[in-house]
């Protein structure tokens, strides 16, 4: 069975108590359990992750180069800054990387508009909460 990495940057182990007007109510352990029924529906595996530190996801997303088909990838802030992700996902390549925001990025303060992943992801969904997560794993499984 094909395993999928589903990576979560800073903060988002926040999800629930933080600016929940903005992010929703749902917690992370929420999102990797929605994440986990739409896996077993597709037939994949995934590997649910959460870290604060920039370098542990650099370090994931080698270690998906080896041991993954595909990157969920929601890099939270480190979206908008993050050259050493950028070079991560080219590092990997062809590894198909789907970014994730929860937030419509595009809808918010300019400096969350630009985007570090997109040059190097396949595509990217935004603004649908929660659900971004479950059509992000739908896209990387036609996809493979
Ligand atoms: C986010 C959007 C980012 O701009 C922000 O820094 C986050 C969450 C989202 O899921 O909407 O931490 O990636």
């Amino acid at each position: 069975m094909k395993t999928i990495f589903v990576l979560n940057g800073p903060n988002l182990n926040a999800l629930g108590k933080r600016e929940p007007g903005i992010y929703g109510g749902k917690t992370l352990a929420d999102i990797e359990a929605d994440c986990q029924t739409a896996a077993a529906a597709l037939g994949l595996a995934v590997d649910f992750r959460q870290t604060n530190h920039e370098g542990v996801l650099v370090d994931w997303i080698h270690e998906a180069g080896e041991n993954a088909a595909g990157i969920v990838l929601n890099a939270g802030a480190y979206t908008h800054t993050s050259i050493a992700l950028q070079d991560a996902i080219r590092a990997v390549s062809p590894l198909p990387v789907a970014e994730v925001h929860l937030s419509n990025i595009h809808a918010r303060e300019a400096f969350r508009h630009k985007s570090m992943v997109a040059p190097v992801a396949v595509g990217m969904i935004c603004g649908f909460g929660p659900l971004g997560y479950t059509l992000a794993l739908q896209a990387l499984a036609a996809r493979l």
